[in-house]
């Protein structure tokens, strides 16, 4: 893997001020955030009316905790358009996210917003190894979804030459990257796997491709498979992290000099992390729900915005910024079996520590008798020995994770192939 550590001069000031610096700004910023919500938004004016506090009871950044939280349905009981913060005619965007049931959630961007996102990717990509003047394949979806054409900006903003790809027409990624020899890829990590499989399928080395970096996100990835993606493409694999309601990709991103958890572009995004539980504010290094308030945003902005998304806060290194570490997963995500507590990546560490497995794999739940149950679909891998990977990965589970499960190991191609966000979960429990 090529070197792609920045220069010094290759960075924004404000990614090496101090950490007193950044809070200084910060404190300013959030003052306006909170004065902006207040103001213009009706159920910020009433939700902090009801809390009893005001905008000016902020005197410094430990006070957020007493404003009140903002949750998803929030936004579903303003669909479409009620937590603007502007007139409807100085937005210039809109995009929205499917639940997974009834009316999507809306988010929306002035022109300045619209900038800022475009910055805070430019400098995620910069983070990960890019410069002005690469060639970057952008496989993200275009559309409704914030991930393809917030990338699309910051590749433009950057300097960049953008391959506006998209999802889907696998084969076709694969040609394109062959032709075009892009240095960067941003894709999800579960559709590269995809993309991986189409390169060998074409009979072509992925290690001799011109890929030097992949920018993955969008859904939660283990370390393991960054390992499984580095090695199988030689180039390097850095997290990018972003929620529609928060702005979308380019919340926080991984220096690739360093793989130790995103930096969370704070001059933009104040995080908190709670005891999802009790809502309380946790200490940094405490495994908790992230919270975001957004400290620039006009068209909407969002205090304390509860993500779902559990990590830890830990102080910066590569940059003054805090980092998150790479998400455990969404507390929505979390399968209670029999009383333990499962997340998709525990399983994929697994999948990926058993020789003669794919890196493919889903979870099904099924009722057997009173009880829920779980079945781990695998593939084998045809270029090694799968004859008791099904057996060993059961054993593993159970050790580690301390659950009993079953264990299919399918032919290859046989567990269903992700387009974008993977789906790892399938419910097929008795319901009521
Ligand atoms: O997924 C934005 C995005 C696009 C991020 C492309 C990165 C790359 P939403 O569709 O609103 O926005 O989904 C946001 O996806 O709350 C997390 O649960 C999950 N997620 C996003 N990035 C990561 C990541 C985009 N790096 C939701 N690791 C978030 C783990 C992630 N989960």
């Amino acid at each position: 893997m090529k070197d792609l550590s920045p220069a010094p001069s290759d960075l924004d000031p404000i990614e090496i001020a101090s950490v007193d610096e950044i809070r200084v700004l910060q404190l300013t910023r959030l003052k306006w955030a909170l004065g902006h919500a207040y103001a213009n938004v009706p159920m910020y004016k009433q939700r902090f009316d009801e809390a009893g506090v005001h905008p000016d009871d902020l005197k410094s950044l430990d006070d957020l905790a007493r404003f009140p939280f903002t949750n998803k349905s929030d936004l579903r009981d303003n669909y479409p358009f009620g937590l603007f913060a502007v007139p409807r005619e100085r937005i210039v965007r809109v995009h929205a996210s499917s639940g997974t049931t009834g009316k999507p959630t809306v988010v929306g961007y002035t022109k300045k917003d619209i900038e800022t996102w475009a910055e805070v990717v430019a400098r995620s990509l910069r983070a990960s190894g890019l410069r002005a003047g690469d060639v970057i394949h952008n496989a993200y979806g275009y559309g409704l979804f914030t991930g393809g054409l917030g990338a699309h900006y910051g590749i433009e903003r950057l300097g960049g030459m953008a391959v506006p790809m998209s999802g889907g027409q696998t084969e076709k990624q694969v040609v394109l990257i062959t032709d075009f020899e892009p240095k960067g890829i941003l894709v999800t990590p579960s559709y590269m796997l995809n993309i991986l499989e189409a390169f060998r399928s074409a009979g072509l080395d992925p290690r001799e491709s011109s890929l030097e970096v992949g920018i993955f996100g969008a859904e939660p990835w283990t370390n393991a498979m960054r390992a499984e993606i580095e090695d199988a493409f030689d180039m390097h694999a850095v997290d990018i992290y972003g929620l529609s309601e928060v702005i979308g990709p380019g919340v926080a991103n991984e220096c690739v000099e360093t793989k130790d958890g995103l930096h969370i572009w704070e001059d933009h995004f104040y995080p908190e992390i709670i005891n999802p539980e009790t809502g309380e504010v946790l200490p940094e290094g405490e495994e908790g729900e992230l919270v975001f308030t957004t400290l620039t945003k006009e068209g909407m902005p969002m205090i304390r915005y509860r993500t779902r998304d559990l990590t830890r806060l830990l102080p910066g290194t590569a940059r003054t910024m805090r980092r998150m570490t790479k998400i455990t997963g969404r507390s929505d995500d979390m399968i209670i079996l029999r009383g333990v507590n499962v997340f998709p990546t525990q399983i994929e560490e697994q999948v990926l520590a058993t020789p003669g497995l794919a890196p493919y794999f889903q979870i099904e739940l099924f009722t057997s008798g009173h009880m829920d149950a779980m079945r781990v679909l695998t593939e084998a891998n045809p270029q090694a020995d799968s004859s008791d990977a099904g057996q060993r990965l059961a054993t593993q589970i159970k050790s580690i994770i301390g659950v009993s499960c079953e264990v299919v190991v399918g032919a290859p191609g046989s567990v269903a192939r992700s387009q974008g966000k993977a789906v790892r979960v399938l419910d097929a429990r008795n319901k009521g």
